[in-house]
């Protein structure tokens, strides 16, 4: 059957189903799966109230986890159906691992592309961003003199693989200040007109900036980087699970993400898209004759992390990526309406709709980030320090609610912010 987005609830039913046979195991041990799954589709039709969504997580309950942007909270279907795989395997590795579990693997990362609107063969399994953004960097080939166009608002997982080969091969990595107040997106695609010059290769940046939470304008900066014949490099460590992706409709070349933020799969799972028309470009990841999740020039892989990968894919496909970024939006913005009551912080990006995504910042005028956190933790709720902006970043997932905003609002009074 062609993996669409419309027969997805079946498609992830049936390959549930065959993974229970092909485990062994008793129907019920994978019936949390099912069910989930059951669920997300009522919750996608709106039969179920999406904030029920905690509690189909593993996250403790007297925490509030307002930092998926550093790692998410993994599903318990997920983590049973990880396990359960995991246990199978070593019951008879060397003929479950290499005949069963490539197959079913190479079956999830045909349906990851789905969900990202990829093709099969333009998606590959990565450990994470950082892995799929050096992959892509290393590969690209650039010579000396060469410039790549970035921000200084990238991650390193983002930037290292280039600043690594610009410094190799003698190639200059060129920055746009991110921290001028762009109000349009229109004026961040004109700085970046503004660098680029004869000797430019590639534009990089991440999609959603890990600082601030800005929604960068990467459709946009596609074409300009398509329009001077440059290599187009997304880093959506933060978007996918987030925002719905459709990378062919983005434009890019490349696009790595993380799947253990808002993906919520297991730790150590992330995806690269590589556009077919530059496969040949970055000739290495093509060494493998494919883009398979396991070949045997890749070596061998985490299957049953693979597939819990392939299952939270399939439990968020389920559920409707529109639906989940309608939702996240919602309560990011509810969260910054609230913020902008106190006086003494800074909103660290303006609110716009093509500027806005699940995370906001806010710069601390009268004490340091570190210590508020701290202040934070210690009445449960987790929130991430922004060290160069001396800013808390704050992260809005489904399994989030307004309940969870009004706690932070009166944590932030109790520590007596104004
Ligand atoms: C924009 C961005 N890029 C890359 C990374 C690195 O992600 P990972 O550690 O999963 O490779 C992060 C992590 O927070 C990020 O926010």
């Amino acid at each position: 059957m062609p993996y669409t987005r419309r027969n997805f609830l079946s498609g992830s039913l049936q390959s549930l189903f065959s993974l229970a046979a092909l485990l062994a195991i008793p129907a019920e041990r994978l019936s949390g799966a099912e069910s989930a799954l059951r669920e997300a589709w009522q919750t996608r039709s709106g039969r179920l109230d999406i904030g029920s969504i905690q509690a189909k997580t593993l996250l403790d309950p007297n925490i509030i986890h307002l930092n998926t942007g550093t790692l998410g909270a993994c599903l318990k279907h997920v983590f049973d159906l990880t396990q359960e795989s995991w246990r199978h395997l070593e019951k008879n590795p060397a003929i479950v691992g290499f005949h069963e579990f490539t197959k079913l693997t190479d079956e999830k990362r045909r349906r990851a592309a789905v969900f990202l609107s990829a093709d099969p063969d333009e998606v590959a399994f990565t450990r994470n961003t950082t892995e799929g953004m050096n992959l892509v960097a290393q590969a690209v080939g650039l010579k000396p003199g060469d410039e790549v166009l970035t921000t200084n608002h990238e991650h390193p997982g983002g930037y290292v693989g280039w600043k690594f080969v610009c410094e190799a091969v003698g190639a200059k990595w060129v920055q746009v200040d991110m921290n001028r107040p762009f109000q349009e997106p229109e004026e961040i695609v004109d700085s970046f007109r503004q660098k680029i010059t004869a000797r430019t290769r590639v534009i990089s940046v991440a999609h959603v900036l890990f600082t601030t939470g800005l929604r960068m304008p990467v459709q946009q900066l596609s074409r300009l980087a398509h329009e001077h014949g440059l290599f187009m490099a997304v880093d959506g460590a933060q978007v996918p699970g987030m925002l719905h992706v459709n990378v062919k409709k983005i434009g890019c070349d490349s696009y790595a993400s993380s799947s253990h933020k808002w993906l919520m799969a297991p730790k150590g799972s992330g995806l690269l898209y590589l556009r077919k028309g530059v496969q040949k470009q970055v000739r290495p990841l093509m060494l493998a004759g494919g883009m398979g999740s396991y070949t045997a020039y890749t070596g061998t892989r985490n299957f049953p992390a693979l597939l819990g990968h392939g299952a939270a894919i399939e439990w968020q496909q389920v559920l409707g990526p529109a639906k989940i970024e309608k939702r996240v939006l919602a309560l990011s913005n509810y969260c910054y309406e609230k913020l902008t009551a106190f006086k003494s912080i800074r909103m660290l990006r303006p609110r716009r709709k093509d500027f806005d995504s699940g995370m906001l910042a806010f710069a601390l005028s009268d004490r340091k980030n570190r210590d508020f956190a701290k202040a934070l933790q210690k009445r449960g709720i987790i929130v991430k320090v922004v060290p160069m902006l001396n800013a808390i970043r704050i992260s809005t997932h489904i399994y989030n609610s307004e309940k969870d905003i009004d706690h932070l609002i009166r944590a932030m009074h109790s520590e007596k912010l104004s």
